[in-house]
């Protein structure tokens, strides 16, 4: 059992924070991070949680599928920079869509998106009374990120995505991968105030080793890509887009090289965005599909990876 996509959401909150903004905070400067990173600029939150810009996503995609809100039969939603852990944040959706449906969080870091995607097809074989599921990714990861640390201040942003499910054909496969540990990338928790706890706090902040991350992720999405092809007799040719996760200009054009195909088949938006986490694939979907170079009968490729570690990738057909 499966879906297609019928409407799609994004917002990225006002505040433009170029790279000439971030040399005068750290020792950095928009040669390296345009070349490095590829990022000229990103958006950053000054008064907005991810559960309000997530709502604001999830609503332009409400309007973008055309459905009245009362339809939908679940939310699912990832975030690692959510203002609660309790209630999560599809329930704060929940609550501000003022709908009663069931709602639940997904955790999976940058590699969510498909994650969700994934759940939301399991739940339209298991309950066949839904017919549509809202998905949404949003992330305030300036709320998490050390702004003195250059090598990880300079690459994320915050900004939300989202996608309306309906009861249908068109999620064709889909991989995902696991490999468990917090040595390349963690976002710790502070230990809390108990008095008999006796390990120390560390940062509550993104912890990356930016090389093993970048290694990793080069070869999981190509990897990935190419076990999508082969198990579905299909080359290149028949995908029109590959929508990455938006972390790195280099990391799609590594993937590219070695998968053999053009630069120009990735999707790549991260030169606006940087890397907004669990919503840089539903927004890099939405505007590829507002560009009008998406049509319906397309078939795509969705790919990401991240925190976990985790890397997934589905093949879809627009
Ligand atoms: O979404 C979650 C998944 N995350 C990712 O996929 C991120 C993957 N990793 C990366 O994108 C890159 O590894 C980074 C952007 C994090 C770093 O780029 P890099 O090309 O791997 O740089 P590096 O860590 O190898 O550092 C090279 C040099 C170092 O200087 P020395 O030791 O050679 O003198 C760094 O200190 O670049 C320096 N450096 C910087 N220089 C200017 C690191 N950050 C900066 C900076 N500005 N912002």
């Amino acid at each position: 059992m499966s879906f297609r996509i019928i409407g799609t959401g994004m917002y990225v909150p006002p505040k433009v924070v170029t790279n000439d903004d971030l040399s005068k905070i750290v020792d950095t400067n928009d040669e390296w991070i345009s070349k490095r990173v590829g990022i000229k600029e990103r958006r950053i939150s000054e008064n907005e949680f991810a559960s309000e810009m997530g709502l604001k996503a999830a609503q332009q995609a409400i309007a973008d599928s055309g459905i009245n809100p009362e339809e939908i039969d679940a939310i699912f939603a990832a975030t690692v920079s959510g203002e609660t852990s309790s209630p999560s944040m599809a329930c704060m959706l929940q609550n501000g869509l003022g709908l009663s449906c069931m709602a639940m969080d997904i955790s999976a870091a940058c590699s969510a998106f498909i994650f969700l995607l994934e759940t939301a097809a399991a739940f339209f074989g298991l309950h066949k009374e839904y017919q549509k599921i809202l998905v949404v990714g949003t992330e305030r990861m300036s709320g998490i990120t050390d702004y003195a640390d250059r090598s990880t201040c300079i690459i994320f942003g915050d900004g939300a995505g989202a996608a309306i499910l309906e009861r249908g054909e068109n999620y064709l496969d889909s991989v995902i991968s696991v490999d468990g540990g917090d040595s390349v990338i963690k976002i710790p928790h502070t230990v809390g105030s108990c008095p008999w706890f006796t390990r120390e706090t560390e940062s509550p902040y993104v912890h990356m080793q930016g090389q093993e991350t970048f290694k990793y992720a080069v070869t999981a999405l190509s990897q990935d890509v190419t076990t999508l092809l082969e198990r579905n007799s299909l080359t290149m040719e028949d995908i029109a887009w590959i929508v990455p996760h938006q972390a790195n200009k280099r990391i799609i054009d590594f993937a590219a090289k070695r998968l053999g195909v053009s630069k120009e088949k990735f999707f790549c938006n991260i030169e606006k965005y940087g890397n907004t986490s669990s919503a840089s694939v539903p927004i890099a979907l939405h505007e590829l599909a507002k560009s009008g170079q998406l049509h319906r009968g397309d078939k795509l490729i969705l790919c990401a990876f991240g925190g976990g570690l985790s890397n997934a990738a589905c093949l879809i057909e627009w």
